[in-house]
């Protein structure tokens, strides 16, 4: 099969979060069961985009509303990532530093979906499938469908991952004059309670729509940001399809952000050698149990909730325990983080930002991760996290209910807790202290997580199940 998957995301081109690591891997993985996907984002000024070389395999002059411009695609020469990568180019709209954030992100998403339908319309063979992901590239199944100049491409199965409903890419109705010339009866098909919304069209529009874990599916029936009851009346087309991880890029023994690797075998020695990197570099106490966070600061982790675990960790249960943050988003989240910073007694520090390279430090050398997530669609922390022998300490929600099992139960290997509460989560904290002094099960535990299989050669096989039904 031929499947086109359209996204804002796609790792190491670009990322912001977990949707750019599953767009560059899955793919990879497609490919390597004989289909063929690519993958087509906008063009933005990334590292990426200037440390290889592209070839320019199409030029187009189109419009949106009644702004007329060009735009250019452009594909990577060697496909080094595994798959036909295709930029999208809008001069001075999508090449930007930035993936998202801007006051114009409406426009520009608009255009770059408006730009891949045109350029597909100048294709000689199309995709079986066009493949979309978030709302970002929501407006797509609808406008294959019920746009007059992608008539020639309505015959496309379209498919919907949703990797996070909490964003749909709401538009008042003034700017419905940005999609191209529609049929008017199918109004109903863009609007949800009186508002063009992205993600409901692309419910409603897409033969099939996908969420990255079976709990999410479950859960986005009660609680998704006011679509609940179109989830309820879609529900015969959606599939739960957990996430894999990228394991060979995954991987301890030869990851190349690490200074040290490991396997294992060698596994407490080289967790030990990248724990001690990070207690040199923050100031740490190496003896204590470390534990860490790494991800957006917002609501839906549960960010806002660390500042007061943490205090209440170290009042309640003592300084027995060390941590440290990654991550940024919420100026009050990030701010409640630095101010713990001068009551440290070398066992907390955080580092406000994006690093690439101390995420992948962290997942080796922490003792314990921490996800408090109110909302987890899949996570693909906590993944990481057990690939490298760290224990996950989650909520159980979403993704993260599908992945771990509390070591309190049989075969089990994280900590897990009901609530994104304030007493949960350090009962938790005092439940990791714990297991930390327990070396013999803590090696078991870690041992095991070691060997769980989350690669994408199963997950991959449901998706092409997917694409097969249609
Ligand atoms: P989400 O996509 O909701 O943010 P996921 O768990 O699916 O959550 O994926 C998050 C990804 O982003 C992981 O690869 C994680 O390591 C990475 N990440 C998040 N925040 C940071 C940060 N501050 N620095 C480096 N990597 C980060
Ligand atoms: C979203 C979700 C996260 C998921 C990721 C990749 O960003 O918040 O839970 O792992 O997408 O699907």
């Amino acid at each position: 099969m031929d499947i086109l998957h359209v996204s804002a995301e796609c790792y190491p081109v670009a990322k912001a979060g977990g949707l750019g690591d599953v767009v560059g891997a899955l793919p990879k993985y497609m490919n390597a069961l004989g289909h063929t996907a690519r993958v087509v984002m906008p063009m933005y000024r990334t590292k990426f985009l200037y440390t290889n070389d592209w070839d320019v395999v199409h030029k187009g002059n189109t419009n949106m509303g009644n702004w007329w411009f060009e735009f250019t695609v452009i594909k990577e020469k060697t496909d080094k990532l595994g798959f036909e990568l295709y930029l999208v180019d809008v001069n001075g709209l999508l090449d930007r530093e930035k993936v998202y954030g801007y006051d114009d992100d409406t426009e520009r998403f608009t255009a770059f979906q408006i730009c891949v339908l045109d350029w597909l319309n100048s294709w000689s063979q199309h995709p079986d499938i066009i493949h979309v992901h978030d709302h970002q590239s929501g407006l797509i199944p609808f406008m294959v469908k019920h746009c007059l100049r992608y008539r020639g491409l309505a015959h496309i199965k379209t498919v919907l991952t949703i990797h996070n409903a909490q964003y749909q890419g709401w538009m008042p109705w003034a700017r419905s004059i940005l999609i191209p010339q529609w049929d008017m009866w199918k109004w109903g098909m863009l609007d949800w309670n009186n508002t063009i919304n992205p993600l409901a069209s692309a419910i409603k529009c897409a033969d099939k729509v996908t969420t990255v874990s079976p709990s999410y599916l479950d859960e986005l029936k009660y609680m998704s940001n006011g679509l609940e009851a179109l989830f309820e009346y879609e529900k015969g087309k959606c599939v739960g399809i957990l996430n894999g991880i990228d394991d060979k890029h995954w991987d301890p023994q030869v990851d190349e952000y690490l200074e040290h690797h490991y396997s294992v075998s060698d596994l407490e020695a080289g967790k030990a050698k990248n724990k001690m990197l990070l207690c040199d570099q923050f100031n740490l106490d190496f003896d204590k149990p470390l534990i860490g966070f790494i991800g957006r600061l917002v609501g839906e982790k549960g960010a806002d909730l660390l500042p007061q675990v943490i205090s209440d960790s170290f009042y309640f249960i003592g300084r027995r325990m060390n941590f440290l943050v990654l991550g940024s988003g919420f100026p009050e989240v990030e701010a409640g983080l630095a101010a713990l910073k001068p009551l440290s007694q070398y066992d907390y520090n955080v580092f406000v930002g994006y690093n690439e390279g101390l995420s992948h430090t962290m997942y080796a050398g922490l003792d314990f991760l921490l996800m408090p997530s109110r909302v987890e669609p899949c996570g693909l922390n906590q993944m990481y996290s057990m690939r490298y022998g760290t224990v996950p300490m989650v909520r159980r929600t979403g993704g993260l209910k599908d992945t771990v099992v509390d070591f309190g139960e049989v075969n089990g290997y994280g900590i897990c807790y009901d609530q994104a509460s304030i007493p949960d989560i350090t009962h938790a904290v005092w439940r990791a202290a714990g297991l930390y002094h327990d070396k013999e099960k803590m090696n078991l535990i870690r041992k095991h997580m070691m060997t769980l299989d989350f690669s994408w050669e199963t997950s991959v096989r449901h998706y092409i199940d997917v694409y097969e039904s249609l």
